[in-house]
């Protein structure tokens, strides 16, 4: 694995397009990644973000015209890592029904925040591997630590972030771009942020990564140069977790209903 200090001397040769700048871990990760490369910034909004050193790009990922057009703006870069944050999570119960308009019991708008708007840019990131054989691509994702258990009452969300892993495998292992394609899904515990004070506005904080925390674990793994498929678990361990009820079905509810409506 390289130290952080030999990454930066290559410095001009590496673009990081984060999808999803605009949340609180794409945020943390353009502030580090700054002093490693050029930072490329992707939300539907128009606004940039202050106080960082990157170029943004306005563009909603689920309109294929819309990405066309920035990507014909955008590299080819020598060295590019693609951080792919846009991902929903909604609990599902009989309480929360899920949007299911083409009826395959997933969750239209979660599968379409996590998976479809990847899909849009696979096109993309291979033409440029293709236009340039010297070229070298690493794509980034964030799933969950619980994406193990298949808890029912988020299965739209792992469904969806199993459907990106798959999609990271493939294309880490597409013969046409063997060995220059690596990929790393970084599976995290719950984390603070805007999005679970929405979700769960009276869960404890004691038991909480932060974006922060995200970022400071994954950076060997994000600047490593080696074309591998990695998949890496960041935890804040929760000892209530070695209860042999924990992981149970009704177990689970209860404490979300806990942490949802106090
Ligand atoms: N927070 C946690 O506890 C936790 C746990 C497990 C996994 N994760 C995963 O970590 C990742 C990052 O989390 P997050 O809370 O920052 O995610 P997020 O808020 O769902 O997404 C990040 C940003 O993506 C942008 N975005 C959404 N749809 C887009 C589209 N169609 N085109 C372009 N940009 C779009 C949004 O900014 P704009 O509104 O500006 O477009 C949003 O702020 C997600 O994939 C999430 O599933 C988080």
């Amino acid at each position: 694995m390289i130290t952080l200090n030999e990454e930066t001397e290559d410095k001009a040769e590496k673009a990081f397009v984060i999808a999803g700048i605009n949340g609180d871990i794409g945020r943390e990760f353009a502030t580090r990644l700054q002093d490693y490369g050029k930072v490329f910034g992707i939300s539907r909004k128009k606004d940039r973000l202050d106080g960082i050193i990157y170029e943004h790009i306005a563009c909603d990922l689920l309109q294929p015209k819309l990405v066309q057009e920035m990507f014909s703006q955008l590299g080819p870069f020598k060295d590019m890592t693609y951080i792919h944050l846009p991902g929903r999570f909604q609990f599902q119960d009989e309480n929360h029904p899920i949007k299911d308009r083409n009826g395959d019991g997933i969750d239209d708008d979660i599968f379409r925040t996590n998976v479809e708007t990847f899909r849009n840019v696979i096109p993309y990131l291979f033409n440029d591997l293709l236009a340039c054989p010297t070229t070298t691509l690493k794509l980034v994702a964030i799933g969950s630590a619980s994406d193990l258990y298949a808890i029912p009452y988020w299965h739209s969300f792992t469904h969806s972030k199993n459907e990106l892993r798959r999609d990271f495998r493939a294309m880490y292992g597409n013969p046409s771009t063997y060995g220059r394609v690596g990929s790393l899904f970084i599976n995290v515990s719950t984390t603070e942020g805007r999005q679970l004070s929405g979700e769960r506005p009276y869960i404890s904080k004691q038991y909480l990564l932060t974006p922060k925390e995200i970022v400071d674990q994954s950076m060997p793994y994000m600047l490593d140069k080696k074309p591998a498929c990695v998949e890496v678990t960041i935890l804040k361990p929760n000892p209530d977790f070695e209860k042999e009820d924990f992981l149970k079905p009704e177990e689970i509810r209860k404490r979300w209903y806990r942490d949802m409506y106090g």
